[in-house]
């Protein structure tokens, strides 16, 4: 099954095919962006389950596959047998036998992996606790449609060292950017996650002070303070309100620097709505960029880029 084109973390890829699915992403935008040109996927099918909310990611590929000519499934875990017990592995091997490729959102990165191990399609992350890489697959686009290549620059993050901050990483690595991350001890990213970063020779560091961290960057970003699952609102609330994304925080960084957020957005949280709303924020074409990078995603998995 080796030969499978998963999408499951970034680093499972290599940097070409990373590189031709932002590049093939920005092309389809410039040139066919609702994808009335060309139906490369017509008779493919893409099974989509959610096992948590989702508003982009849902929208995004759904919309991407039909732009690509395909067909979707649309499942909540809640309404299949998985969510009475059924197990990932037989789900997945039964949805092979009807779809070609199978997008998952879920909450431990292991349901992933088994899903992934027991498909014969292609399986998509579509987000876990622990990562989130088509997320980190529209914010590059974004970055380099708005500024040029994202090697070399860099990538501040002020919060909760979570899904996205990790994905963030392994982003960094990936596309040769910097990243410094700003987050409480508390919820700094997994030590083994930037040891990874580094023996990859990444340029990843992490310390708690926003400001440090800000300074001179080309790009800010930050992210909820409560994750979907996340239990402890309240010590979170605690921790993370010195990270807030301000106006007084942005003016830290270079005076052309963007301001992205994945969304959903909690206003007067981790961002204030100077920011989010300023003209340094990008985070409305960040959340286009979601239809098509799914769409470069899709188009890889399924050996049509
Ligand atoms: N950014 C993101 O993944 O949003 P959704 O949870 O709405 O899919
Ligand atoms: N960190 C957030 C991202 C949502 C897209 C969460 O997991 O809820």
């Amino acid at each position: 099954m080796a030969d499978i084109r998963h999408f499951t973390d970034l680093h499972h890829l290599s940097k070409g095919d990373l590189r031709q699915i932002i590049d093939r992403s920005l092309d389809l935008k410039r040139t066919d962006p609702r994808g009335t040109r060309s139906k490369p996927l017509a008779g493919q099918t893409l099974a989509l389950i959610f096992e948590k909310p989702s508003t982009r990611t849902r929208v995004s590929f759904e919309v991407g596959m039909r732009q690509l000519g395909g067909e979707v499934v649309m499942l909540t875990g809640a309404e299949i047998q998985l969510g009475r017990g059924e197990t990932i592995a037989d789900t997945a091997r039964v949805l092979s036998r009807y779809v070609d490729a199978i997008m998952l959102r879920t909450s431990d990165e292991d349901r992933l992996r088994e899903m992934a191990e027991n498909a014969t399609v292609p399986v998509i992350n579509g987000l876990t606790d622990e990562t989130h890489p088509c997320q980190l697959m529209a914010d590059v686009m974004t970055f380099e449609e708005l500024r040029g290549p994202i090697a070399g620059r860099v990538a501040a993050w002020s919060g909760d060292g979570n899904n996205v901050a990790r994905s963030w990483i392994r982003a960094a690595a990936m596309f040769d950017f910097e990243l410094r991350l700003a987050c409480p001890d508390e919820l700094a990213p997994p030590a083994d996650l930037i040891h990874w970063a580094h023996r990859e020779g990444a340029r990843v560091s992490v310390g708690t002070d926003p400001d440090t961290t800000v300074r001179g960057a080309d790009l800010v970003v930050t992210d909820t303070w409560v994750s979907m699952g996340d239990k402890d609102a309240a010590s979170r609330h605690n921790l993370l309100r010195p990270y807030q994304v301000d106006e007084r925080l942005m003016a830290q960084a270079k005076p052309d620097a963007l301001f992205m957020h994945c969304l959903p957005a909690h206003r007067g949280e981790e961002v204030t709505d100077g920011v989010i709303d300023g003209l340094q924020s990008v985070v409305w074409d960040e959340a286009e960029n979601r239809l098509h990078a799914q769409k470069g995603i899709l188009l890889w998995c399924l050996g049509a880029l």
